[in-house]
């Protein structure tokens, strides 16, 4: 029976009022009110909803974050209000002489100031006309910036629409887009892994992701952002809010994150005291700040001050100096990475650095290094960038001991001892021994990661190991081991060797594009990978692709290409595509039947048995998700029953479909099942 139109179209409203719900929750309230799998499964209906009828999709569904194909560049807009940058102020002296310049041109003014943080990321500007989000641009040089819609429509936090019964035609909110340092760190680790430059800090990272032109790869990155200026065009401001303080309550109450930790100060001691607060307690939160924002709270007394040709008179940035202190380099050492490349490392005498010890900084590599003038034996400077990774900022040559000597890059690798090789141009020095053990712990290691084959357990201690014992010399011998054999190892007993085995296994399945992604082709990552795979379905398509053909994909540089064709052009990387084959990994495309068709025929012509109680669906529900993919449910458990689906309390069905060797399934399997 055909549903009517406007039922769906109700179900669909219904659906996204769910969702955004549930995200504002989890995105910017930070605390969720639906368990994840519920979620999926609403967002999942409204997905197939909106397939199944494009018409009903509307710029504000939140099926709209996931990000479009990439553009090939940004279009330039005009801001309608400048983007001002602040005056900075280094200690509180500065700003004694900050506030003496406002008091002068406004002597009666009493002294009311929001202190907010400054958060370390990129800002934004946000218009939404009708309530609904329609641009989002860049800072740029402050007057004009980029139009990035696309990539601010994936950042969670950011409403599509506000949370306003009758929104004013158009309303321009300001704020800072960063990055968490959780986030910054894995994006860089990854960086390492793929062989890439990393970012310095989050800022240039959140800067770095806001420019990228696939807004899908900026939906991975889950960017975040904090409000702190609300525009209403058209009306006077004083209508809106009259205070700074009302305006950031307003932001909330539109559906933005606003930075909860912000204070009211009447008097220059109180900022003082914010400021010294801060300096310690930012370095306890999840994303990194470099000062304190001080702004006039009154709006009158704001526009009434104005701005000079650069700064608002009515804010100004009281900054936190950059952490760096002087050590010594006591040695230099070598990492041999995944891709082989080598990265020197100072080994420093320990120093305190923002709350934590630094024994250990990053040189780069041998560029890097003559730019320092670097010496064994120097005093330097080093500074945490971003809080993160410590860096050497600079050489202090008078410090120098008369004998020190210059670090030279090895000429033969410090984990295996073949030769290195440093092509022309390149600052890259790296090994290019395929049975280097560095190179292959950190490929089993990426082999095994999450956005690869994801295989459970494998860590680096044991790849070590593994490694160390010879049990394994190449990716496919993993797929070799037996129980017996891992359970050789240290630490490691025969039930944790079987769980591994199996989840090795079970590796088997993962689709040829985490394949292709765990191969560790040098600049092929998780997206590059699945964009490869989409358009080369099979791995002998890929490796009889000429540089041209795989550059034409949209979205694939010269750079990409060359490494992919150079990779299949080496005889053991062939052999190793032959060993995984005949393990039985996934080296093609499985034909995808068209959407829906093929959701209805998953369980065709099985039938269901369900016992006790699922942890988040009602039986009645489990039961219509499992019909609506052509499964029966019935009610007793015979030879008949294909799966038995377990909730906690299960009785004596459970023991007979045990007896039967009936496949268990739990409520998270049957989803997996539904999804996959
Ligand atoms: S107010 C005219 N508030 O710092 C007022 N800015 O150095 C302009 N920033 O470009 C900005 N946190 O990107 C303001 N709570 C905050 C901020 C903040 C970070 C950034 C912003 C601005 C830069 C100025």
């Amino acid at each position: 029976m055909q549903q009517p139109m406007s039922e769906i179209h109700q179900r669909v409203q219904q659906l996204r009022e769910q969702v955004r719900k549930a995200s504002y929750a989890y995105y910017v309230l930070d605390a969720p009110v639906i368990s994840d799998e519920v979620y999926d499964r609403l967002y999942r209906e409204l997905q197939e909803l909106e397939t199944k009828y494009p018409e009903l999709i509307s710029p504000d569904s939140p099926t709209q974050r996931v990000g479009e194909k990439p553009v090939s560049q940004f279009v330039s807009v005009r801001h309608n209000i400048p983007l001002y940058s602040l005056e900075n102020a280094f200690n509180i002296e500065e700003f004694a002489t900050w506030q003496e310049r406002w008091l002068r041109m406004a002597p009666s003014e009493p002294v009311a100031y929001v202190c907010e943080l400054k958060i370390d990321g990129s800002a934004l500007a946000l218009t939404y006309e009708n309530g609904i989000l329609v641009r989002g641009a860049t800072r740029g040089d402050g007057i004009a910036g980029e139009e990035i819609t696309q990539n601010v429509k994936t950042i969670r936090s950011i409403p599509l629409r506000l949370n306003l019964e009758n929104p004013p035609p158009s309303v321009e909110v300001r704020g800072e887009a960063f990055l968490s340092l959780a986030v910054f760190e894995q994006i860089n680790q990854e960086r390492s892994r793929e062989g890439e430059a990393l970012f310095a800090n989050p800022r240039n990272a959140a800067a770095g992701t806001l420019r990228q032109l696939d807004s899908r790869i900026v939906a991975k990155r889950r960017l975040d952002f904090f409000a702190y200026t609300l525009h209403i065009p058209g009306r006077d401001d004083t209508d809106v809010a009259r205070t700074q303080g009302e305006s950031l309550e307003m932001l909330q109450e539109m559906g933005f994150r606003v930075n909860p930790n912000r204070k009211l100060c009447r008097s220059l001691e109180e900022v003082g005291e914010y400021y010294d607060l801060w300096n310690t307690e930012r370095l306890k939160l999840p994303y990194m700040t470099d000062g304190v924002v001080v702004k006039i709270n009154s709006l009158a007394l704001q526009e009434r001050l104005g701005f000079t040709q650069k700064f608002p008179r009515w804010a100004v940035a009281l900054k936190y100096p950059a952490e760096e202190a002087p050590t010594r380099v006591e040695a230099v050492t070598v990492q041999v990475g995944r891709t082989g490349t080598l990265t020197p490392v100072a080994e420093l005498l320990p120093v305190q650095l923002a709350l934590t010890t630094v024994s250990r900084a990053t040189l780069h590599n041998s560029d890097r290094i003559a730019e320092l003038d670097l010496h064994i034996g120097d005093t330097v400077i080093v500074r945490k960038a971003g809080e993160i990774i410590p860096e050497v900022v600079r050489v202090l040559p008078e410090l120098r001991p008369a004998n020190a000597q210059r670090f030279q890059m090895p000429a033969h690798c410090p984990e295996c001892g073949e030769p290195v090789v440093r092509e022309a141009g390149e600052a890259r020095t790296a090994c290019v021994n395929a049975s280097c053990p560095a190179i292959l712990r950190g490929s089993l290691i990426h082999w095994a990661s999450r956005d690869a084959l994801d295989i459970n357990g494998m860590g680096e201690k044991l790849v070590q190991q593994m490694v160390d014992r010879h049990l394994v010399n190449s990716v496919a011998d993993l797929y070799d081991l037996t129980a017996a054999g891992v359970a050789s190892l240290e630490r490691m007993g025969k039930k944790s060797a079987e769980k591994l085995v199996a989840a090795i296994g079970e590796s088997k399945k993962q689709p040829w594009a985490r394949v292709l992604y765990g191969l560790g082709i040098r600049h092929v990552g998780s997206v590059n990978a699945k964009i490869l795979s989409e358009r080369f379905s099979t791995v002998e398509l890929l490796s009889e692709a000429s540089p041209p053909d795989i550059s034409a994909v949209y979205g694939i540089g010269e750079e990409i290409s060359l490494s992919v064709w150079q990779w299949f052009r080496v005889p053991a990387n062939q052999m190793l595509i032959e060993r995984l084959r005949a393990a039985g990994l996934q080296l093609a495309a499985t034909v995808e039947e068209p959407r829906g068709k093929e959701k209805k025929l998953l369980f065709a012509g099985k039938t269901f048995v369900i016992t006790g109680t699922l942890p988040t669906m009602k039986r009645d529900e489990a039961k219509a998700l499992i019909e609506g993919a052509g499964g029966k449910v019935t009610g007793s458990v015979s030879s008949k029953t294909d799966y038995l689906l377990v909730g906690e309390d299960a009785g004596s069905k459970l023991k007979k479909a045990e007896e039967l060797g009936i496949t268990l399934l739990g409520e998270a399997d049957l989803l997996k099942m539904l999804e996959g």
